[in-house]
């Protein structure tokens, strides 16, 4: 069960503006990733958000083992990051078993999701141990551009572009929707959980920098 706030007002239109190079760096990084999906994904955007879940859900468990691993080393407190972390992760998998109930990935797109598997996990984690700050940095602007491409996708739900279908049976039980509740719920909750993300991410990215 997930009660992250999908109730509760949330700040969408938020950006952390860069403040030093080490921003610079994970925001050019995420708008030129950005500029892949949209050139593939086009508006197919169950596709992109099964093939995308599959990348997102990747960061908080890295981060996770991480900050396990430093605690043991240096026999202090995470201050509770671990924890958030790795419900990160797992939230960001629910995302992913919510959208393979919408949209099944094509024979290529399975390929890409395994090749991205293999190269994003890879060098997240080398980040991670060079600067865990803009790695914490990336994440919250790839969930700035999660938060923006969810919003689209609810617009094309609202003007019938892409048909309100039921919500898939998992995503009532997860976030605890209403028995005929549909994909513009299922959206919405996402979205929130998106902008929760960002939120987090970018604090944890503030932290590190003092
Ligand atoms: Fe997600
Ligand atoms: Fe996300």
């Amino acid at each position: 069960m997930h009660d992250s706030g999908s109730q509760l007002p949330v700040a969408l239109e938020r950006h952390y503006t860069p403040q030093n190079c080490s921003d610079k760096v994970a925001l050019a990084f995420t708008k030129f990733l950005r500029f892949f999906a949209d050139t593939f994904f086009a508006n197919r955007y169950g596709h992109r958000a099964v093939v995308l879940e599959t990348v997102a859900a990747v960061p908080g468990m890295v981060g996770g083992a991480l900050q396990h691993l430093r605690s043991l080393r240096r026999m202090q407190s995470d201050n509770g990051w671990i924890h958030t972390l790795l419900d990160e992760a797992e939230n960001e998998r629910m995302h992913l078993m919510t959208f393979i109930e919408i949209a099944q990935p094509s024979t290529f797109e399975r390929l890409l999701i395994v090749c991205a598997q293999g190269i994003f996990y890879n060098m997240f984690f080398l980040l991670y141990l060079v600067s865990s700050k803009t790695a914490h940095r990336v994440v919250g602007y790839f969930e700035e551009e999660a938060v923006y491409s969810y919003t689209e996708y609810l617009a094309g739900v609202d003007s019938g572009k892409y048909e309100n279908i039921p919500a898939p049976q998992i995503a009532i039980d997860y976030w605890k929707l209403s028995p005929d509740a549909r994909l513009r719920e299922v959206i919405v909750a996402v979205r929130a959980d998106e902008a929760n993300h960002r939120d987090v991410n970018h604090a944890f990215a503030d932290q590190l920098s003092h």
